[in-house]
């Protein structure tokens, strides 16, 4: 046969177009696109009629905690590597980066990349890459940022502005960003005032409000805004480095990074479904069960929904991500659980473990939301993730000869399945999801990744093998010619303050 896999009858949508194509796959990689209807006769070893159902390119999700030591409070990580990816491919997603956690009393980040091979090595249903979690940036950590890009494919880090496990200093986040400034390494900045949050969760606990609802008051939108604020000072101290402002939720925040990015400066800012589809209503639940929306920051208002909605549509987010970051609810040890007791009767916020599953429900919301234009929602969900961290055009897109044979076949808006969510129909092994009995429209009836079917709704679920998932080395960010513009300005020069 001339070809691997043929799909016909579908339409094609990129982040620059829509239009009606066939698609040939072959050796993994796409291989042509041809007009309508031209293939469907071809000799091909496997052939997809997608009935007049869109095709996209297969999600990336950049934006991914599996497998994670106690790091943002209580509690580990409730999926795996395998049952993470396995969700994944289940919702549409081909690719995924993340994190390998680096504690502060771990001195090395290639050790903390090692463990974390381990982890994923032969488990991982979908392709998969790593961000450093910088926990410990002193000198051995610094020393090795020419190895990660070099030699091990890493080009990206994330460090944090709260969590005690986590949370750097201004300073140590100025040598972060010294130091990725030299080797082109992209900085993703949790911002959220790690002090101001203790203080006030002190306040809260002092006056007894103990219940889920309020660490949505213990992290205000002004937190996230100060903290963003700061970071973006600190990227411009730096002769304008280039950073990511993670899981923005605040209109504050947002109009500050939109401010910096009119004046030119390199701030990339992600947002993730929870802060486009949750509350902090959904926080004051009856007993305990506000616990499985909380996560960090928090869900905001209505008003704020439609602020990220258009900082999506108007450029101000380069990305949507999942941050799925699980934790079992019904598990006092590990997972969201906290001590039921006279003195705490709905349990007790500081103790819920920040974080909440969506891998698999994040491309299925937002496709289905009707609210971002298909050519958008294809560049904030697979094809800016891929410029972002260093996989384009090798992911994010469907360029014949170029592209792995990663898609998502949607179903024909003539026969949607029209699913109600509940936790039973996802492949994660988290106890809950946030959005039990959201209606949704559509959801990916094919998921292929390179040239493979690794999730087919209809007749097989996942049919992907674990271990079929491959690391991938990234190369430098290439998203607006980032690192260009770093060459131009020059390196970090103090004496220029
Ligand atoms: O709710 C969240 N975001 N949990 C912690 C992981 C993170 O991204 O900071
Ligand atoms: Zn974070
Ligand atoms: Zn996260």
């Amino acid at each position: 046969p001339l070809f691997d896999l043929v799909i016909t009858n579908g339409i094609c949508v990129t982040a620059a177009d829509v239009a009606r194509y066939d698609v040939a796959i072959k050796d993994e990689k796409i291989v042509l696109l041809a007009a309508s209807g031209s293939l469907a006769g071809v000799s091909t070893k496997q052939i997809i009629d997608a009935e007049g159902g869109y095709v996209t390119p297969g999600g990336v999700d950049c934006h991914v905690h599996l497998e994670e030591p106690a790091l943002f409070g209580r509690g580990t990580s409730s999926d795996t590597f395998e049952t993470g990816t396995r969700s994944a491919v289940a919702g549409g997603c081909t690719t995924i980066v993340a994190f390998a956690p680096q504690p502060k009393d771990q001195p090395s980040l290639l050790r903390a990349l090692e463990l974390a091979h381990e982890k994923a090595h032969d488990n991982c249903f979908c392709d998969y890459g790593f961000h450093l979690l910088v926990g410990n940036p002193g000198e051995q950590a610094l020393s090795e940022f020419a190895a990660l890009t070099e030699k091990e494919g890493v080009t990206s880090l994330k460090i944090y502005m709260t969590y005690t496990a986590l949370q750097l200093r201004d300073g140590e986040i100025l040598s972060v960003l010294a130091e990725a400034r030299r080797h082109r390494i992209f900085t993703m900045i949790h911002a959220e005032n790690g002090d101001v949050l203790n203080w006030l969760t002190d306040q809260l606990e002092s006056k007894k409000l103990f219940a889920p609802k309020y660490h949505s008051h213990s992290r205000p939108p002004t937190l996230e805004a100060e903290a963003t604020n700061r970071a973006i000072a600190l990227s411009s101290l730096i002769s304008n480095t280039p950073i990511l402002l993670v899981h923005v939720s605040d209109p504050g925040a947002t109009r500050r990074i939109r401010e910096a990015q009119s004046n030119g400066q390199p701030i990339y800012a992600e947002t993730c479904p929870q802060y486009l589809f949750l509350t902090r209503d959904d926080l004051d639940k009856p007993g305990f069960e506000g616990a499985k929306c909380v996560c960090a920051p928090p869900p905001r208002d209505r008003a704020s929904q439609e602020v990220i909605w258009t900082g999506l549509r108007n450029g101000t987010f380069s990305v949507l991500s999942s941050d799925h970051c699980p934790f079992n609810y019904d598990d006092a040890e590990h997972g969201k659980k906290t001590p039921i007791d006279d003195d705490h009767p709905v349990g007790r916020f500081r103790e819920i473990p920040n974080g909440i599953p969506g891998i698999e429900t994040r491309l299925p919301l937002v496709f289905s939301s009707g609210k971002l234009p298909l050519t958008k929602f294809v560049e904030v969900t697979s094809t800016n993730p891929a410029k972002l961290y260093g996989l384009y055009p090798r992911k994010g897109s469907l360029i014949p000869g170029v592209s792995d044979a990663d898609l998502v076949v949607w179903y024909p808006d003539s026969d949607l399945p029209n699913v109600t969510l509940t936790n039973s129909m996802l492949h994660h092994a988290t106890d809950y999801t946030p959005y039990e009995g959201r209606r949704v429209r559509n959801w990916p009836r094919y998921t292929i990744l390179r040239g493979r079917v690794v999730w087919d709704r209809e007749t097989g679920g996942v049919v992907g093998g674990k271990g079929y998932g491959q690391f991938l080395k990234r190369g430098h960010s290439t998203l607006d010619g980032m690192w260009e513009a770093v060459e131009e300005e020059g390196e970090f020069d103090i004496t220029r303050l």
